[in-house]
């Protein structure tokens, strides 16, 4: 079994949903796996670990990116959002039902990935009906689902650009 040497370790603090993780880590380790294996966040899923899938996709400071590709000692300045976190955002249960009701998922491996950036980027897009559909396609093009044709995907995310205001769609 490899052993790791504690000198080679560097300490990290990063802040995800809201909360800070310290830890003791190797600098080649992944955001993915930091988020996974020191924060116990695995809503965030690791696929291709080549930035191609999308499985990964996390917020970090708002912008939704690959965590795969990033380094967690990278990210000591900056303000991570899980899957898990935004399911504490008012928009979420909004999000929650366009999924469930257009059947976007069966495995469900992809789907944390695909609300990160469907929260991230396709919310609010009333009145560009006109530039739905590439919005769509751009968004889905960064994201890879072995199981459900994108046909219900595509229909959640038509649902979800119409979410303009989370307080009117979560009802409060
Ligand atoms: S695991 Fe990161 S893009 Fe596939
Ligand atoms: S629902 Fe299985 S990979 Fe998308």
């Amino acid at each position: 079994m490899l052993r790791i040497k504690a000198d080679t370790l560097t300490p990290v603090t990063l802040s995800v949903n809201g909360r800070k993780h310290r830890a003791a880590i190797e600098p080649r380790m992944l955001l993915s796996d930091f988020l996974r294996q020191e924060c116990g966040l695995t809503g965030t899923h690791v696929g291709c670990e080549h930035g191609v899938c999308g499985a990964c996709t996390v917020l970090v400071d708002g912008v939704a990116v690959r965590s795969c590709l990033m380094l967690a000692v990278a990210m000591a300045d900056a303000e991570i959002t899980t899957i898990e976190g935004l399911t504490k955002h008012p928009a979420f249960p909004a999000v929650y039902r366009a999924f469930t009701e257009h059947h976007a998922l069966q495995c469900g491996f992809c789907t944390p990935g695909i609300v990160v950036s469907a929260m991230a980027e396709m919310t609010g897009q009333t009145g560009k009906e006109e530039a739905l559909e590439e919005d769509i396609n751009n968004l889905l093009s960064g994201h890879l689902c072995r199981c459900t044709g994108y046909l219900g995907i595509k229909a959640a995310l038509r649902d979800v650009a119409h979410i303009t205001s989370p307080h009117e769609e979560s009802g409060t």
